[in-house]
């Protein structure tokens, strides 16, 4: 059976969840329900990452403790996950046990190895960014990322040989070239590495609130190195060696763009110097912008999931995220174009065609759902629709397959259209584009319940199946001709009411 290990990044606990978070979130979640139903072995985690200066420092803003500020945040991403009907089958959190013993087991390999040696320390850092940078990537002097002040900073720290093993993470990018995706990032990580690596410090003495290193307790390691490990601890890295050579192999790793560095060069290098394979497919996506910028504390232009849901749904939002932000490019917010996609997509396309399909098989069949014609002009390209999306999908591509999709239920419509089932008299003319139009339902049903949570299962309930169609298999369930007709359709409520601009 394929096994499908998908993450997200651990999410910092010094911020509140806002749609850019949730957006990695999302994408994982509607991948890991399409392996799902492609029949695959799937584990999908997702988490926090809660040790380092940014978060301690946020405590203190907040008169808390780290660890009272990271039980607080860290919730609050539990609770944003559950409003979005989020299928994680972990959570992890590296204040963990598990996750010290893994971080102290895979370093100390690394350690052993002889990858990690002891040295001095002095640079410029940023806080926010928990990284430090060298002057000639200041911008005004200024992170180049958070534009605020570094600071200069003095350690004693060991040091992680990154500069000796260029040469094998450039074999690794030449021997596996879809490992790291979309083609322009993979030039973007091998532009890094070809420019030059300079070894870097993994461990401080400034601070305690990390995983302490074990061949030396006076340091403790440096966020980043600690966060990265997480994947590997989730999967069973030192504690259980069988689920670990279950599930590493088969790590998909989704990320925005912003921390590229770090999971396409440092992260494959660590696992190399630990005696693990690089992460198997690493995919990137840009970022959600609002008014043109990223989303940011001090930029005041965080949006919430929790301010839209009560207004789209569930189904909504899952939606207009997948749909419309590419995974790859920048993609601009636009609350307008949130809810055109909602109601053209959702509320006119899907919604219509259920609504339509119920009520004239009310007034046309006396409430029972005729069957589908075998050689309806519908099945050709139900069948070209599922070949496009599982093609998408597997391309971490959901805009594309949802296109696919809704291409599906475009021709549903236009067929009851052209045959005008509700002017004639009921038939085996009526019976046969009704009977089609059920079978789209079913099928669409299936086809989009990566995306879409809640409104599949209804549809199927109210055309008369049993089950959710987000527990069915495919390629079987994508078959035409699966509803098999003779079925009560019920009339019910617009799944999507229609949304004012
Ligand atoms: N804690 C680190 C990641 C460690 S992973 C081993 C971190 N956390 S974060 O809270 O800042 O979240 C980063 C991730 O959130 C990004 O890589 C991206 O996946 C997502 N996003 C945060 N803001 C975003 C946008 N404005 N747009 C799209 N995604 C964004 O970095």
């Amino acid at each position: 059976m394929p096994r499908f290990y998908v993450t997200t990044p651990i999410y910092y606990v010094n911020d509140a969840p806002h749609i850019g978070h949730a957006y990695t979130t999302v994408t994982a979640d509607a991948l890991a329900r399409w392996h799902r139903l492609m029949g695959d072995d799937v584990k999908f985690l997702t988490g926090t990452d809660e040790h380092g200066l940014k978060v301690k420092r946020s405590a203190e803003a907040n008169g808390l403790t780290p660890q009272e500020q990271a039980d607080r945040y860290s919730a609050r991403f539990r609770d944003t996950w559950q409003l979005l009907d989020i299928s994680n089958d972990d959570y992890i959190r590296t204040t963990e046990r598990r996750h010290h013993v893994a971080v102290q087991a895979l370093m100390q390999a690394a350690y052993d190895n002889g990858w990690v040696t002891l040295g001095t320390y002095e640079g410029l850092y940023c806080v926010a960014c928990e990284a430090y940078y060298s002057e000639g990537e200041l911008e005004d002097g200024l992170c180049p990322v958070h534009k605020r002040p570094v600071e200069l900073m003095k350690e004693d720290n060991y040091f992680f040989r990154l500069s000796a093993l260029a040469d094998r993470l450039l074999e690794w990018y030449e021997r596996d070239p879809a490992a790291v995706s979309p083609e322009h990032k993979r030039n973007e990580a091998l532009g890094l590495i070809r420019g030059g690596l300079q070894d870097i410090s993994v461990t401080r003495t400034s601070l305690d609130w990390g995983v302490q290193v074990p061949w030396d307790s006076s340091h403790v390691f440096y966020v980043w190195y600690d966060a990265l490990i997480n994947y590997a601890t989730a999967a069973g890295y030192g504690s259980d060696p069988a689920q670990f050579e279950r599930w590493w192999p088969a790590v998909h790793h989704l990320i925005g763009k912003d921390i590229l560095r770090f999971h396409c060069v440092y992260w494959p290098a660590l696992c190399m110097a630990a005696g693990i394979d690089p992460p198997h497919r690493v995919s990137v996506h840009g970022y959600l912008l609002v008014g043109g910028e990223k989303m940011s504390k001090t930029a005041f232009n965080q949006i919430s999931p929790s301010d839209l849901v009560p207004v789209f749904g569930v189904d909504g939002y899952r939606y207009h995220f997948l749909r419309d932000q590419q995974f790859g490019p920048d993609g601009e917010f636009s609350y307008e174009a949130m809810v055109a996609r909602y109601n053209a997509d959702l509320a006119n396309n899907l919604g219509n065609l259920l609504a339509r399909v119920s009520a004239v098989v009310q007034t046309k069949c006396g409430g029972i759902g005729p069957a589908p014609a075998p050689d309806s002009p519908l099945a050709r390209l139900a069948a070209e629709v599922y070949r496009s999306a599982a093609d998408a999908w597997e391309r971490v591509s959901p805009s594309e397959a949802l296109e696919a999709t809704w291409r599906l239920v475009r021709a549903a419509n236009a067929a009851l259209e052209e045959v005008e089932p509700w002017k004639a008299e009921p038939g085996p003319a009526v019976d046969a584009v009704l009977g089609d139009a059920l079978e789209v339902l079913r099928l669409v049903a299936v086809l989009a319940s990566p995306a879409l949570t809640r409104a599949p299962a209804e549809i199927w309930r109210r055309i008369g199946l049993q089950g959710d169609p987000g527990e069915a298999r495919l390629p079987e369930a994508a078959a035409w001709g699966g509803y098999p007709g003779g079925l009560p359709v019920e009339k019910g409520a617009p799944l999507f009411p229609r949304l004012n601009g």
